[in-house]
Parts: C-alpha cells; structure tokens; sequence
C-alpha cells in the first residue's frame, strides 16, 4: 500500500516537474500543454491582458494553443525588442502565409525576400507616394469625391457611405496600378467583395495558428468549417486572379524607363540580372495584396474615427475649422508645405491615432533564439506583441490618457511638437508600419476637405458610442453601423 503511495506521489510530483511554468519566463497564465491557459469567454481579450498587467507589470506571458505569447506594456521594452534581430521575423502562422509553403510579400516574409519586399515597398512609397505630385493629386481627388457623396446625405442621420472605401483603395490602386474606380464601376464592387471575403474568412485562422495539431487530428472537412482555411485560398486565388489581369496588362504596355507604378517598377526590377532577387509574380501579387490589407481599411477606420471623435468634442471640431479657415481658402487642400501652418490639426490627428490606437496589439513578431527582454528568458519561437493600446494609456507619458486632448501635443509657444516616448500607433523597430509616411498623409488631407465643408454632430438626443467595435480582438475598430449627421458649412 505504502509502496503505490509513495509511487503515485513521485510520479504526480514529476507530471507536475513537466507541466509547470520554467521559472525563468516572464510570470504569467501558463495553462495545460496542447492548449495553454483557456480564457474565460466573457471579458475581451484587452481586458485579460489588463488584468495581467495590474497583476505581473509590463511584461508577462499567456500560453495560448501552443504558443507562449509574450506581452509588452512598456514602451522602452518595446522599443528594445522590436530594434533587435532576435524579434525580426513574423511567426509561421497561417494568417501570414495565407497556404504558402513560404511566405511571400512584405507583411508575413522573413529573411532575404521580406528585406528585398521592404526596401523596393519603402522606396515605392518615397519616390511614387510622399510629396509626389501624382499621389497627393489623387489624395486630393479622392477627399473631394468623399465631401460630394457626404453631401448627398447631408443635413440628416446617416451612415458613413461606401465612398469612403472607393477613396482608400483608389489611393492604394493609383500606387500600384495606376487605376482609379468610380463609386459605381461593377469592378470595383467585385474588388471589394473579394477583400471582404478574404477578411471574413481569415478570422478564423487563428483557431489553426494556435492549435495546429488540429491539422494531425481532423479530417479535413471538419478543419476548414472550423478554420477556414478553404475559403481562404479560395478567396485568395480570385484576389491574385484580379491582380494576375492587371500585371498582364501592364506587361503589355511597360516602359522600363518610365515606371508608371509600383508594378511597373517590380516587373522592370524583375528583368534584372541579380544573384539575390526574390522576384517572381507570384510575390508581387502577395505585395500588392500586402498593401491593399494594411494600407486600405486602416486609414478610412481612421477617418472615420476623426469623424465620430470631433462629432463628441464640438469644442476640438470648432477650433480645427477656426485653424482650417484661417490658414487655407475654403475649398483649398493643403500641400505638405503647409503642414506646419496647421499646428492644431496635427495635433488633433496625433490624439486622434494616440487615443483610438487602432492596432491595438500591432502585429505579432516572433523571438528567433531564446533571448531575453527585462531580465527574463524568452524561449526561441515565443510569440511577441506590444500592446499598443496600454502603452498610449501609460500614465508615464500621458497625464488623464482617457481625456481626448490634442493640446498636450501643442508647446507653450503655440507650435505643434510630434516627439512623445510612449506613441507609437505605427508599430516600432526593424517592422515599424512601411505606409506610415502615406498614412499619416491621407489622414491629415482627408481631415482638412472633412471638416472644411462640414460640422459632423451625433443625430439628435445621442452621443457617439466610441467604443470600439468588438468583431476585432486585436484592433479598435470603430463601430461602422451607427449614424452621424454632417451639416453642410455656411
Ligand atoms: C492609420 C493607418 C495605419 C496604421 C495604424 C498602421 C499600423 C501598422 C502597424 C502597427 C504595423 C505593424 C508593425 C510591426 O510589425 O511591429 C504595420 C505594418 C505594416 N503596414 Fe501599416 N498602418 C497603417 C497604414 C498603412 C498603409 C497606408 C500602408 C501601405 C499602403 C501600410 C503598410 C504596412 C505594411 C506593408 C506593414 C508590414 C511591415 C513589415 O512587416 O515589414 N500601413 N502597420
């Protein structure tokens, strides 16, 4: 008797020498192996992870599937890990190879491809995008058909119109292929329909990206109801279809002396005798969709957070159109020369970025070799994320983080100053967002032609719920079905 006691004590005090957290790991919720710590299903994800802060600090971990992910709350640890090699590369998850064997494009890459894929997107952006006349010309274009199809809805409650979407995605198309869409061409429906297909279906791969031994254990039918991952490459292989047409007929009629576009300019890049390329079509139709993914619905989300905001704080909407009416004709967009003439309305946009922080979690990076961050081990293939969203609340940066308040970015001397440790909605590092510079562009223009033309109010008797939408875990999205009204200007 004493014997199988003493026998089941040492093998539950070895089971238990196996399954515990290493101690060296940040604290954290650690879980059972295969599946980790299972949240409980009615608080959001935001806040068990604060939660965890108030109980561990800036730094700590959450068995997730397999995966340890580790947090980070701390904007100077951020910046450590993020401008290190050891956190370069993306995680091999499905939600960045969308079924490729190995990624492609520039947002789920690693190694030489994703150097070669950010460097020609960057230098795209520098010589197609920021102050070019070609891309601010569509900008403006792009603000002025919004203000027209807002008109059309003026003056009573309503739903932000589709054209919002036209205006993002021709801006990213100009760039890439010279095209733009009307509101109405059958073309563009098909296009956006397809993106939305793809965003829909992706959000289920991360049931796969955490628990990939479902892949060993089910038959495949049952994995894709659960995960998607047939309608995903179905959804995929339409996009790249599209795109497949559209390089065909840039094919057709490319000057390689005079890139129209990015695609003009991968394909020229493509014919060059280099013993590191990583061209192929197929990459280029991964960066294009790259572009439309993390370069489309985030800036029109923006914009349609300045809107919601401003529509709440009448006392920021008033002083950014004094601002406008001073500085700028009515019906003029500025260039960026004028930028620092707008000091107000910068600021108004760094609050705006700051307090809706719409990539939440960023974009998760992975630890390539056991390392460390803050004293503490960080196995190699840990999954790292900095939350964007706390660290734009720290109170070490920010005093009353909940209040919207573009003035703190405004000196004693009237002048709009961008430097603040803790804000970082583009991401940090070697990763740092490759579209800021276009981001921040489109805000700032669309901003000016908004509110220039219109005073934006919540309908009557109601306040705007400025919370983000909850379909999202990783991102503050703003909540699209609700009603604004836009009161045309005197
Ligand atoms: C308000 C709008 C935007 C926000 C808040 C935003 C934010 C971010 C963030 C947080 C990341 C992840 C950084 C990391 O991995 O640590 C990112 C990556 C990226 N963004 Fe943006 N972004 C915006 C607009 C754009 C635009 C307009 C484009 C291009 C047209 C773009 C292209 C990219 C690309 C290609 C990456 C991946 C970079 C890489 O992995 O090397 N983004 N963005």
């Amino acid at each position: 008797m004493w014997v199988e006691v003493v026998l089941g004590a040492a093998v539950l005090f070895l089971l238990w020498q196996v399954l515990k957290k290493p101690s060296d790991l940040p604290p954290g919720r650690w879980g059972l192996p295969l599946v980790g710590y299972v949240p409980l299903p009615f608080k959001s994800l935001e806040d068990h992870l604060r939660d965890l802060y108030k109980k561990h600090g800036s730094i700590y971990i959450w068995r997730m599937g397999v995966h340890i992910m580790v947090f980070l709350h701390d904007q100077k640890m951020a910046r450590e890990a993020f401008t290190s090699t050891d956190f370069i590369d993306r995680p091999p998850w499905q939600i960045f190879c969308l079924g490729e064997k190995s990624p492609k494009g520039v947002v789920g890459s690693n190694g030489l491809l994703w150097q070669n894929n950010r460097r020609f997107a960057l230098r795209q952006l520098r010589d197609l995008g920021m102050g070019k006349s070609k891309l601010v010309a569509a900008v403006h274009t792009q603000a002025a058909m919004m203000v027209e199809e807002i008109k059309k809805q003026a003056g009573r409650p309503a739903r932000l119109p589709h054209a919002m979407s036209v205006a993002v995605v021709n801006i990213v198309w100009q760039m890439v292929g010279n095209i733009q869409f009307k509101v109405t061409d059958p073309k563009f429906v098909e296009f956006r329909e397809c993106v939305e297909l793809l965003m829909d279906s992706m959000k289920n791969l991360a049931i796969f990206d955490l628990l990939p031994w479902l892949g060993k254990i089910l038959p495949r039918p049952i994995l894709n109801r659960i995960c998607h991952l047939d309608l995903v490459e179905n959804a995929k292989e339409k996009f790249f279809a599209y795109f497949k047409e559209v390089i065909a007929e840039h094919k057709k009629t490319l000057d390689r002396d005079n890139p129209r576009d990015l695609i003009d300019a991968y394909l020229t890049e493509m014919e060059k005798e280099n013993p590191d390329s990583t061209c192929s079509e197929r990459d280029l139709c991964f960066l294009i969709f790259d572009l439309f993914n993390a370069g489309s619905l985030t800036t029109r989300d923006t914009t349609v957070w300045m809107i919601f905001y401003l529509a709440n704080y009448p006392r920021v909407q008033e002083k950014l159109q004094r601002e406008l009416d001073e500085v700028l004709p009515r019906g003029t967009l500025p260039n960026l020369e004028d930028k620092p003439r707008l000091p107000y309305t910068e600021a108004v946009v760094h609050e705006l970025l700051r307090i809706t922080s719409l990539a939440a979690l960023g974009a998760q990076h992975v630890a390539t070799r056991d390392t460390e961050i803050g004293g503490y081990t960080i196995p190699k293939g840990s999954i790292i994320s900095n939350v964007i969203s706390e660290i734009h609340r720290d109170t070490r940066h920010w005093d009353n983080p909940d209040d919207f308040l573009p003035e703190r970015w405004i000196t004693a001397e009237g002048k709009f100053s961008a430097k603040k440790a803790g804000f970082m909605p583009f991401g940090v590092g070697k990763r740092q967002c490759v579209g800021e510079g276009l981001a921040r562009m489109e805000v700032f223009m669309f901003t000016v032609a908004l509110f220039q033309a219109f005073t934006f109010t919540p309908p009557p008797g109601k306040q705007m719920d400025l919370r983000p939408d909850t379909g999202n875990a990783i991102g503050h999205n703003p909540r699209l079905k609700q009603e604004v009204v836009a009161m045309v200007r005197p």
